[in-house]
């Protein structure tokens, strides 16, 4: 693959966990379990596979919709996740970043995401996670920000997004089939190429994230010129 074809930020949401539990009779707690593999698997391909960027959207602001019980899942879930996984992150120099509002979570999961960014803080690849996240919202944050220094520009508003300090989105997929952004990186999005797969995601890992960037390595942006 040409060096100037590999993307720099994928963002990947992450779809299917239900349906991928429901197919084997299994609870859906079973699949965001799952899920969590993959999580794993991802991150290591992408490290593989050389991305500077990785995204991955967790938890959107509209999942405090679902039943109590998968909401507790999922956040058992995920201090579970990083209590495992932390002491790989930062052998492998990776560097968490959240984006979304996620003070809103307990306390005892703020403390444990405070302590694993600051612990990955000198990373030289990033791994971003979307948790109470929602693109509207942040789009209306930044505004806000922006319009508090008398800039309510493109690059105003870009300066206060979450993601300010990230390369360009390249690169979004989205597994398991549905065709919507459903509130993701709707700003960012505005050049990036799409890929819908309809794999279920915790059956992604490797090959998919390969096939993917193999994908945009054909595809020719033109950013409205010719
Ligand atoms: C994605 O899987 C995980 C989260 C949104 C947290 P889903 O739970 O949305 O799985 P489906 O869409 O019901 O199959
Ligand atoms: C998007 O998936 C959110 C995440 C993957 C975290 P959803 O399953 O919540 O999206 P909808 O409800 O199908 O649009
Ligand atoms: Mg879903």
């Amino acid at each position: 693959m040409p060096e100037s074809s590999q993307p720099r930020h994928v963002a990947i949401i992450m779809d299917g966990n239900g349906r991928w539990a429901k197919k084997r009779a299994l609870p859906r707690a079973m699949g965001h379990k799952a899920g969590g593999d993959a999580v794993k698997r991802t991150v290591e391909a992408a490290k593989t596979l050389g991305l500077e960027c990785l995204t991955l959207y967790a938890f959107s602001s509209e999942n405090w919709k679902r039943e109590e019980g998968e909401i507790s899942d999922l956040m058992n879930l995920m201090r579970r996740f990083i209590e495992r996984e932390l002491d790989a992150f930062v052998a492998n120099g990776l560097r968490l970043k959240i984006i979304g509002d996620y003070k809103a979570f307990a306390p005892d999961i703020v403390e444990k995401l405070e302590d694993a960014l600051e612990r990955t803080k000198d990373g030289s690849r990033t791994l971003a996670v979307a948790l109470n996240y929602g693109a509207q919202q942040e789009i209306a944050r930044a505004a806000r920000l922006a319009a508090a220094e008398g800039e309510v520009s493109c690059e105003g508003i870009e300066r206060h997004l979450y993601t300010a300090d990230l390369p360009p989105l390249d690169l979004l997929i989205r597994t398991s089939g549905e065709v919507r952004l459903s509130n993701f990186l709707l700003w960012q999005s505005a050049y990036a190429e799409m890929l819908f797969v309809d794999v279920l995601w915790p059956d992604f890992g490797e090959e998919h994230l390969r096939a993917a960037c193999e994908e945009f390595a054909r595809r020719e942006r033109r950013y409205g010129g010719r």
